[in-house]
């Protein structure tokens, strides 16, 4: 074909292309208007259950809203996709919807004090959760993750006794900003852990009851959230450490372990020692010490 045959040939199905394109322009369009509005029932089906374990108890609601959101801070730093994330997001939200089979009285019983057949039933609220949401098909990966939301990192959680990464990683990531929720929002004040506290047992129970990798990515987005430093303190790292600083805090290792006792004045045979313990679990929080 010459190339004035092909312009006229291009001239005359012009007026076509710019319909077609006009008419995809217009079907994307409509794509993304269905894509929205579906994202938006499950939005809003989703809130429909947590108004309904509000109503059961209302600090189950308050609770389950704060556990999602940590877990979402969690979930970005794993550079998840955006449909994972908010799997996760709302599996975090539905996480204890098991527990409208629970009766009321029995909600705020500690756990140490009831039956045993009491403690079944709450144990049943992972399961419980499943098939409450499992009617609904896009709902079946929540589900997954709602059930094994107190699988430990050891195995020795319930209900499937799952170990490691069999577990769901929305799971694991739910599992641990629950236990941090649970510990530092306890209903009895005088049962309440200070975040200090928490934190120190999540370490603890790292690679036991949590997965260590959950561990370090939710310590770094609760970081921020950590004790303002008095006048006299100061907070550094490893390769500031002099001789004859004293500890405010303990040093822990990103594993739990605890290195090095608060109230502590380092030798430099004592900080030779921390940075070679560094080197093979290391420090991942800053050190107090005093000025
Ligand atoms: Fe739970």
């Amino acid at each position: 074909m010459t190339p004035k045959e092909n312009q006229i040939i291009q001239e005359d199905n012009k007026e076509e292309f710019e319909h077609q394109t006009q008419v995809i322009l217009l079907k994307d369009l409509e794509c993304n208007k269905l894509i929205q509005k579906y994202k938006k029932i499950i939005r809003e089906t989703a809130e429909c259950f947590v108004n309904i374990m509000e109503l059961h108890n209302l600090s189950l609601g308050d609770h389950s809203k704060r556990v999602s959101s940590d877990s979402v801070e969690v979930a970005k730093l794993y550079k998840l996709d955006e449909r994972e994330i908010e799997l996760i997001e709302i599996a975090a939200k539905l996480h204890d919807i098991g527990m409208i089979e629970v009766p009321k009285d029995l909600l705020n019983k500690p756990f140490s004090e009831m039956k045993d057949e009491e403690k079944e039933l709450i144990e049943k609220h992972p399961v419980s959760g499943q098939t409450i949401i499992s009617a609904i098909e896009e709902f079946h990966n929540i589900g997954v993750l709602i059930r094994s939301h107190h699988e430990r990192y050891d195995g020795k959680g319930f209900p499937d006794g799952l170990n490691g990464e069999e577990i769901p990683l929305g799971s694991r990531i739910i599992f641990v900003a629950d236990a941090y929720d649970a510990m530092v929002n306890k209903r009895n004040p005088l049962m309440r852990f200070t975040h200090e506290e928490a934190i120190l047992h999540l370490k603890k129970f790292a690679s036991i009851r949590f997965d260590p990798e959950v561990i370090i990515r939710f310590l770094a987005t609760v970081k921020k959230s950590s004790r303002v430093l008095s006048p006299g303190e100061m907070a550094i790292s490893v390769s500031q450490l002099r001789e004859n600083m004293i500890l405010s805090e303990g040093i822990y290792s990103r594993n739990g372990i605890l290195i090095a006792q608060k109230g502590e004045k380092l030798s430099a045979l004592r900080i030779e020692k921390i940075k070679n313990l560094h080197e093979i679990d290391p420090i991942i929080d800053d050190i107090i010490v005093k000025k």
